[in-house]
């Protein structure tokens, strides 16, 4: 997540969103940014690669209203890319958000209103379930958009506009697939290396045998459809 003020400012999380704000603050030479995150390693890299006199990096647990009180009406912009899907207490983040930002100040959020990866844990064996402490947390993972308007409308957003709609990725083959989920599965952050390869197969089972993803008999192509919605919302 990417909060930002006109001097000074704040922004929040990840390499993509970062290298998106290197490229914002290429054409807005006014502007501050800091980019927060719960994860110290997501800080500490983003530091290293992007850091500069006008973007600074913080850790952040956006649902933690104490924390995220520091920075009261400091704000005039927050951005999250891919990012909300993971916030498992949706309801008192937006309040801290809305808490950060200045009267006026505006929220552009994009996220999936289902985390597949969520849904993968949910599905398997107990034997890799066990690893992921905090699944319970997860259990509301499934959003309607006139949900998300309404807790945005219940933190105090005015919505601007809010977009949705089924959207379909095609991976060339299972491997590229299986690779993207790596990416993101804080799974191969806490199993031992050792079983790295194993659980990378029990994923590919649990994705044929609940059929989330098509595969083209033909070209072995795979297509997942995915559910984005985009928020762009103001604190009047
Ligand atoms: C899949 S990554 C998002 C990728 C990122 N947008 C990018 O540009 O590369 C999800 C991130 O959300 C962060 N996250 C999850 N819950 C959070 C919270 N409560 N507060 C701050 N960051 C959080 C995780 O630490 C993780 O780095």
């Amino acid at each position: 997540m990417y909060c930002v003020s006109e001097c000074p400012g704040m922004a929040v999380a990840g390499p993509y969103s970062a290298f998106v704000f290197c490229r914002l603050q290429l054409n807005n030479e006014d502007v501050q940014t800091v980019g927060v995150d719960k994860s110290i390693e997501m800080i500490e890299f983003a530091k290293k690669t992007y850091g500069c006199s006008k973007m600074d990096f913080k850790v952040l647990d956006i649902e933690n209203a104490h924390d995220c009180s520091f920075y009261s009406h400091r704000f005039n912009k927050i951005f999250s890319f891919f990012c909300f899907h993971w916030v498992h207490n949706k309801v008192d983040s937006l309040l801290n958000m809305h808490l950060m930002l200045k009267s006026g100040g505006e929220i552009l959020v994009n996220f999936m209103l289902i985390n597949p990866l969520v849904e993968l844990y949910k599905c398997m064996d107990t034997e890799w379930q066990i690893y992921i402490k905090d699944i319970k947390q997860m259990s509301q993972n499934v959003y309607s958009p006139d949900e998300i308007k309404d807790i945005f409308t219940k933190a105090g957003f005015r919505i601007i506009h809010l977009e949705s709609s089924v959207k379909k990725y095609t991976f060339p083959d299972f491997s590229s697939l299986l690779s993207a989920v790596k990416a993101v599965d804080v799974m191969y952050s806490i199993l031992p290396q050792h079983l790295h390869d194993r659980y990378s197969m029990h994923v590919k089972d649990k994705i044929c045998e609940r059929q989330m993803v098509q595969i083209c008999p033909i070209t072995g192509k795979i297509i997942k459809a995915y559910l984005p919605i985009t928020v762009h919302a103001v604190k009047d």
